[in-house]
């Protein structure tokens, strides 16, 4: 199965992601990661996004659809991918509309995760990562089973994302939420959108997910 999750920032697409990953084994495609690795090695195309990344801004389309169709044209699909984090505008959706099917990656299924704006900059501002593998936790909803250790990797060193302080949180949100209502009506007309809750509790929100897939 060929999926995309889609929700706005911290809607919770990277925690479903890897439980997708965990039972399903799909290849996972995250512009945002890939971004943020191109940055810490400090590429070219990091340092260029880096300063839309900051302020909250979308990367330009051309550089974004570029990167994925070299991903999705590399990635092992057997199993099938999982997009997170693209499409996020009209233009990049057609994009993959194009190279999609032309590299035999055609979409079956959106996964729409629908949180409320106000509980998101919560999320944000109350996520730390894993400097050594990347796993997401919460302040509040998220920690691992022994504090300060990392579940996945073992490891004790965490940071903040940037582009999580709250001034940068607030401009993310704003330029999101415009360009995610045409893509929900986009997917919407193309009968592939399902909309999750994703207002409620990580594994509660899963088994909505998880209902879906199996029956695709
Ligand atoms: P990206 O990394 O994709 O950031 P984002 O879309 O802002 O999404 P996040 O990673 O912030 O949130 P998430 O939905 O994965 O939530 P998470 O699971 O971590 O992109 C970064 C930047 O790159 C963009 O701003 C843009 O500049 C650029 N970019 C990326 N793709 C692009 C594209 N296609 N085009 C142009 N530019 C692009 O959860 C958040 C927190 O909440 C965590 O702490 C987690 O533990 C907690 N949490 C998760 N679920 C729950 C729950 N159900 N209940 C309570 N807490 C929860
Ligand atoms: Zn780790």
């Amino acid at each position: 199965m060929n999926l995309i999750l889609m929700g706005l920032p911290g809607a919770g697409k990277g925690t479903q992601a890897q439980k997708i990953i965990d039972e399903f084994h799909l290849p996972h495609i995250s512009t945002g990661d890939i971004f943020r690795a191109a940055m810490k090695n400090e590429t070219k195309m990091g340092l260029a996004a880096k300063t839309y990344i900051d302020k909250g801004e979308l990367v330009p389309d051309e550089v974004t659809n570029g990167i994925v169709k070299e991903r999705l044209a590399e990635a092992d699909t057997a199993k099938g991918f999982m997009l997170d984090g693209f499409p996020r505008s009209i233009v990049q959706a057609e994009a993959l509309d194009s190279f999609g099917p032309e590299l035999d990656r055609t979409i079956n299924a959106v996964i729409n995760i629908h949180v409320e704006p106000d509980v998101l900059i919560e999320r944000l501002s109350g996520r730390y990562i894993c400097r050594n593998c990347g796993a997401t936790y919460h302040k509040l909803y998220n920690n691992p089973k022994v504090e300060g250790t990392c579940d996945v990797c073992g490891h004790h060193d965490f940071y903040q994302r940037e582009d999580d302080k709250p001034e940068t949180v607030k401009n993310r949100l704003a330029v999101n939420l415009k360009a995610n209502t045409p893509l929900v009506d986009y997917y919407t007309k193309k009968n592939l959108l399902f909309t999750v809750d994703g207002n409620r509790d990580i594994d509660d929100v899963y088994v909505d997910i998880e209902k879906i897939l199996k029956a695709l």
